[in-house]
């Protein structure tokens, strides 16, 4: 077995423990469901390795208490702003996606928008192009990492559905990772094809409702010792919600790419070092994001 990823628990697990054992068992489910009409023989695997946990729940690691707690998204991204940065497998996996696009729109004395930019990492991309670059967030400790990395963008605090910038006022903006922590993206979209001049783009970066299948929610900490699990909550849009809030932001929908987990993302699940056939059964194919590029039609 390979070196475990996490701190050994130093006290017995209480029964209402959210568990690592029950996050591996939901995954050996999941590569069953996708599989099971396939092969009888990976079908028994996966029965054993059930078995092996069932018996063995108050050993590590399936003992270890993750019990992830919610965090509203001023506290989150509060607390993960200091780490947002560190190794990151969806980001790993968006930037090689999403980078050409941008290369597309980008360029010298260009206006463009990093909306909801956190730690502004394309913001930084943008002003490297030679954009004009603005950065808006409603956190207050990710912006101010983000003025660290782009001193040559500008950055505020503001709601995304209200960001009070003038109208028609960009070449570009991008928005990545961000409309999925709002119940609706429409009014964010409204306000962003408000500010876009036109005939204008916005591309867009945000998480496939396959990471529902998957068992994603925006998580952090939990992997260092003394450092709880905790987690943002995402809204998984679904096709005709973005539909919807497009049409009613009068956005010409250009392209949408659905991005799949790749095999790094498949490498890098914490489930993986334990049942490594299990993981890739359960996770590849599945689509890890969506890009969509709208244009503010010129009339
Ligand atoms: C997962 S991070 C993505 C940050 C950055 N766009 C990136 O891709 O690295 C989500 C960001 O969205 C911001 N955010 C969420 N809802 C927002 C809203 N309604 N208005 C402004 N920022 C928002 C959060 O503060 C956070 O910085």
């Amino acid at each position: 077995m390979a070196a475990a990823p996490f701190p050994e628990p130093a006290e017995a697990r209480r029964p209402a423990d959210i568990t690592a054992g029950h996050f591996f068992a939901g995954v050996i489910g999941v590569s069953i469901l996708r599989n099971w009409y396939v092969d009888g023989a990976f079908n028994e695997r996966r029965l054993a390795e059930l078995r092996n946990l069932a018996n063995s729940t108050e050993a590590f690691p399936y003992s270890l208490a993750l019990n992830p707690a919610e965090r509203d998204l001023q506290s989150g991204y509060r607390e993960w702003a200091a780490n947002y940065d560190g190794p990151n497998p969806l980001i790993a996996a968006e930037e090689p996606s999403v980078r050409p696009i941008l290369d597309r729109y980008a360029g010298a004395g260009k206006r463009a928008l990093d909306a909801a930019c956190g730690t502004g990492r394309h913001a930084a991309y943008l002003v490297g192009r030679g954009c004009v670059t603005t950065g808006v967030d409603q956190s207050a400790t990710m912006l101010a990492v983000a003025r660290a990395k782009a001193p040559g963008a500008t950055f505020f605090e503001a709601d995304v559905r209200a960001t009070g910038l003038p109208s028609d006022e960009f070449d570009l903006a991008v928005i990545s990772l961000a409309l999925c922590h709002l119940p609706d993206p429409t009014t964010a979209l409204i306000e962003l094809a408000r500010i876009l001049r036109p005939g204008a783009t916005l591309i867009i970066t945000d998480p496939h409702p396959d990471s529902a299948t998957a068992g994603g929610q925006a998580f952090y900490g939990g992997i260092t010792p003394g450092q709880p699990m905790t987690w943002v909550r995402n809204n998984y849009h679904r096709a005709s919600v973005w539909l919807a809030g497009f049409r009613a932001a009068g956005l010409r929908v250009d392209e949408c790419h659905e991005v799949p987990i790749d095999e790094a993302g498949i490498a890098a699940n914490p489930a993986a070092l334990f049942v490594p056939e299990a993981v890739h059964a359960a996770f590849a194919g599945l689509i890890a994001f969506w890009v969509w590029v709208v244009t503010k039609p010129a009339t």
